[in-house]
C-alpha cells in the first residue's frame, strides 16, 4: 500500500491530545502515517475545542488557511473533528464549503469508513450523532508511535454537571466511565512501550465509575498503581464538590501518585459560586484544601479561574483574590468568561466588559505570579525526583558557548513543575547517562516564574521511598 500522510492539527485539552492519537490509529490500517508537514499532508484534520470563544476562532483560521492549501491541492482531504465540529455540525461545510469532513466527539471509531468513502466516492460527510457509552480501540501501536514518557489516558467522557458557563455537556455529551479492564490494559501497553507517566483523563473524574457501578476512583488509581514499570500516575480534574476523604488519603498511601492535584474553583465569591452553579461554597472548598494538605503537607496546588463572569462586582472579584492568597496556589489557569453556544449563562445579564474582563485578569495573574515565585523560591536548596522528559532547551544565564560543553535535561517535579538541570561542571567525574524515562534526583538552585534550574545529585531517587517526602532540604 502507497503510504499517506496524516496531518493532525489538536487544539485544546488533554483530552483532544488523547483523541487525536486515537484518530491517528483508527486511520493506520487505511495506510495513513503521520506527518508534521500540512503542505504534504493528503488528509489534514483539525481537531477542535469549543471551551472558550478563541479556541474556536484558532479552529477556524486554520481552517481558512487551508482553504488556500485546497486550491492548490484539491485532492487533499479537509476534516474537522471535536468540540466545535459537534457543536456546528453541517453549518461548517455551509460556511466553509472546502471542508470534506466533519465529526463529532463521540464518532471517532467510524472514521476508517467516512475517509473510505470520501476518498472513493469524493463526497462530504458529517457525523455529529452522540452515541452512549465509549468506544474502545486497540492501542497496541500508539506508544511507538507517539513515543514520549509520559501520556494521557481517558478514563470518561463527558458530563453531568452543568455548570452554567461551560459547554462541555453539550458537546461531549453525557458522563461515562470507561471498564477498568480497558483503562489498565492500554496503560500496560504504553509502560511495555517506554511510557512512565500516565495523566488519567476525566472532567471529574472523583465521580468515575459511579454510573455504571464500575469501581471507585480510588479503587482505579489502586490498580494502576499495581502496575510494574510505571513511575508516576496523575489525574486531572477533580470537582471540588466529590473531592473525598478516599482520594484524598490515595495521596498518601500511593506510592506512585503524584503529589498534585488539579481543583479548579472558578471564583471566590460564594454568590458567584451559586450562579456558576459550582454546588459548593467557598468554606467548604478551603476545608477540602485544609483537609488535603493534613493528610499530606507539601502537596502542589493547583487551579482554575473565570475572571468577569456575568454579574461579578469588584467585591466578588476582591474575594476570588483573597482566596487565592489563602490557598497560595502553586500556579493556576486563568481565562476571562466568555459566552459559549448553549451554556446558559449566556442569557445572564450584567456582562462584564471585555476591557474590565482583562484587566481582572492581568491583577489575577499578576498576583499569582508573585505566589509562584515565591513557591519557587521556597523549593531552592531541596532535592526533587524528576522524571526525565529529554533534552532541555537552551537556558538564560549560561553563554552559548558554556552551553557547548553542559549537557542539560529538562523534567517534571512531582509537583508538575518544570526543571532544567545539568551535571554540576565542578565535578570531576564525567556527566552520567541519562535518558528519557529515569527518576533522578535534582538540587534546585535556582527558581525562575515558569521553572526551575538545578544540578543532577543522583541517577536513582532516594525521594521515592521517603512517603510524603516530596522535597526534602539538602
Ligand atoms: N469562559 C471562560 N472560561 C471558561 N472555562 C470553561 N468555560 C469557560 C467560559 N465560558 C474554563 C474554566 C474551566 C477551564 C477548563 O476552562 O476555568 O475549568
Ligand atoms: Fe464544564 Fe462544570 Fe463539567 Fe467542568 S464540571 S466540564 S466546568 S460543566
Amino acid at each position: 500500500m502507497q503510504p499517506k500522510y496524516l496531518y493532525i492539527n489538536t487544539i485544546g485539552c488533554q483530552m483532544n491530545v488523547y483523541d487525536s492519537e486515537k484518530i491517528a490509529v483508527v486511520l493506520q490500517p487505511l495506510g495513513y502515517e503521520l506527518t508534521r508537514n500540512v503542505d504534504t499532508a493528503d488528509l489534514i484534520i483539525v481537531n477542535t475545542c469549543s471551551i472558550r470563544a478563541k479556541a474556536e476562532q484558532k479552529a477556524f483560521s486554520f481552517l481558512g488557511r487551508m482553504a488556500k492549501l485546497k486550491r492548490k491541492r484539491p485532492k487533499v482531504i479537509i476534516g474537522m473533528g471535536g468540540c466545535v465540529a459537534q457543536q456546528e455540525g453541517r453549518k461548517i461545510m455551509e460556511r466553509m464549503p472546502f471542508v470534506d469532513l466533519v465529526f463529532g466527539t463521540h464518532v471517532i471509531g467510524r472514521l476508517p469508513e467516512m475517509v473510505t468513502r470520501i476518498e472513493q466516492k469524493k463526497c462530504h460527510l458529517v457525523d455529529v450523532k452522540m452515541y452512549p457509552g465509549i468506544d474502545e480501540f486497540d492501542f497496541t501501536d500508539t506508544a511507538g508511535a507517539y513515543g514520549g514518557v509520559c501520556r494521557f489516558v481517558t478514563i470518561m467522557q463527558g458530563c453531568d454537571n452543568y455548570c452554567t458557563y461551560c459547554v462541555v455537556p453539550y458537546v461531549r455529551g453525557r458522563e461515562t466511565s470507561r471498564k477498568p479492564e480497558f483503562i489498565l490494559s492500554e496503560i500496560r501497553e504504553l509502560i511495555d512501550g517506554g511510557v512512565r507517566e500516565v495523566t488519567l483523563l476525566g472532567q471529574n473524574v472523583n465521580s468515575y465509575g459511579q454510573k455504571e457501578g464500575l469501581c471507585s476512583f480510588p479503587g482505579l488509581l489502586e490498580k494502576v498503581n499495581a502496575l510494574e514499570g510505571l513511575e508516576r500516575m496523575r489525574f486531572t480534574t477533580s470537582h471540588p464538590k466529590d473531592l473525598s476523604e478516599d482520594l484524598m488519603l490515595a495521596f498518601r498511601d500511593l506510592d506512585k501518585l503524584c503529589r498534585h492535584i488539579h481543583l479548579p474553583v472558578q471564583s471566590g465569591a460564594n454568590t458567584v459560586l451559586k450562579r456558576m452553579n459550582r454546588k459548593y461554597t467557598r468554606e467548604v472548598y478551603l476545608g477540602k484544601i485544609e483537609k488535603l494538605r493534613q493528610v499530606c503537607p507539601d502537596i502542589a496546588i493547583t487551579s482554575d479561574f473565570i475572571a468577569g463572569f456575568p454579574g461579578e462586582t469588584e467585591t466578588e472579584f476582591s474575594e476570588t483574590l483573597d482566596l487565592i492568597k489563602t490557598v497560595e496556589y502553586d500556579s493556576l489557569f486563568a481565562f476571562v468568561y466568555s459566552d459559549r453556544p448553549n451554556a446558559p449563562a449566556v442569557h445572564f445579564g450584567d456582562k462584564i466588559s471585555e476591557t474590565e474582563k482583562k484587566a481582572r485578569l492581568q491583577v489575577l495573574l499578576d498576583l499569582q505570579e508573585q505566589l509562584t515565585l515565591k513557591k519557587n523560591r521556597s523549593m531552592v536548596g531541596s532535592i526533587q525526583a524528576v522524571l526525565v522528559e529529554g533534552l532541555s532547551r537552551k537556558q538564560p544565564g549560561h553563554s552559548e558557548s558554556d552551553i557547548q560543553s553542559i549537557i542539560q535535561w529538562s523534567g517534571r517535579t512531582e509537583g508538575n513543575k518544570i526543571v532544567n538541570f545539568d551535571w554540576a561542571d565542578d565535578r570531576e567525574t564525567a556527566a552520567p547517562e541519562i535518558e528519557a524515562g529515569h527518576l533522578v534526583d535534582v538540587r534546585i538552585k535556582r527558581a525562575l516564574s515558569h521553572s526551575l534550574w538545578g544540578e543532577l545529585v543522583r541517577t536513582k531517587t532516594a525521594t521515592a521511598d521517603l512517603k510524603g517526602g516530596k522535597y526534602y532540604a539538602a
